[in-house]
């Protein structure tokens, strides 16, 4: 299986800091805040993987990441998305490196405390199909949510809503997405949503409709990091709990 980590977008949400530089380059405690997806697609063993960026600071990653090697990359990619049309629209820069392999697709700016390797594990083995993650949050209409057939957390998924004003349960899609090689298919039919993107929540619910959407709960707490206080609770997480470092995890050099 292979990894992407989608690292675009303006980072609108976080200026003044990101007219200076990309998103996913703020720090995040004591690192770079991309390196945190990179360190979760290590972790479960993927170490081939893909950097969808953007905007006029792309060049900054290749300075930070080099081939990768130094992070215990494999091999690493990276290719650049045009404008500002989605997650999904990023995720269609994906299908030569992906090479009709699965997919790992991580949002650049997701944290988290553990590892997915359960998650990773059951992927592997499940024939055709998607895969999210999903965590219980205080405050699911920022996110995809999660409305259940029967018990929350406990029952087959129903639909998934993007950022809905009344959200059906507290479990958030987190950026953390499981594809077979049909999701770019899935992509290329999508229509942009009403804030002109194409979502990454539509082809979730593609997969859904071809009943081939599963999910794992996710292990461990899970950030964002895309606004001021997502940002400083990222720190303040990774300060206190040591994100990504449990667990006989890959650890990166002080200074790499
Ligand atoms: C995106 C997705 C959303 C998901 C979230 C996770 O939202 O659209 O479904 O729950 O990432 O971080 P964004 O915050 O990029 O608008």
């Amino acid at each position: 299986m292979k990894g992407v980590i989608l690292a675009g977008g303006l980072g609108s949400r976080l200026r003044p800091m990101t007219l200076v530089t990309n998103k996913h380059l703020l720090p995040v405690y004591d690192r770079p805040m991309v390196y945190y997806p990179i360190q979760t697609l290590l972790n479960a063993a993927i170490d081939e993987i893909l950097i969808v960026t953007g905007g006029e600071h792309a060049g900054d990653f290749l300075k930070l990441l080099k081939n990768g090697k130094h992070l215990g990359i494999r091999h690493l990619e990276y290719t650049y998305q045009e404008g500002e049309g989605g997650i999904a629209d990023a995720l269609k820069l994906a299908e030569d490196f992906a090479d009709g392999e699965k997919i790992c697709v991580v949002l650049g700016d997701n944290i988290i405390e553990k590892n997915i390797r359960q998650a990773a594990a059951e992927f592997y083995v499940q024939p055709s199909g998607a895969r999210v993650l999903l965590k219980e949050v205080p405050d699911p209409q920022r996110f995809g949510v999660i409305e259940f057939e029967g018990a929350p957390g406990d029952s087959p998924v129903k639909r998934i809503l993007e950022k809905p004003s009344d959200p059906p349960s507290n479990y958030a899609v987190t950026g953390i997405y499981f594809f077979d090689e049909t999701v770019f298919e899935i992509a290329k039919q999508q229509k942009p949503s009403d804030r002109g993107e194409l979502e990454i929540t539509d082809v979730n619910n593609a997969y859904l409709e071809r009943g081939e959407l599963r999910y794992n709960l996710l292990d461990g707490w899970w950030t964002d990091a895309g606004t001021i206080e997502s940002l400083h609770r990222a720190s303040n997480l990774v300060a206190e709990a040591g994100a990504n470092r449990v667990d006989g995890a890959v650890k990166f050099e002080i200074g790499a």
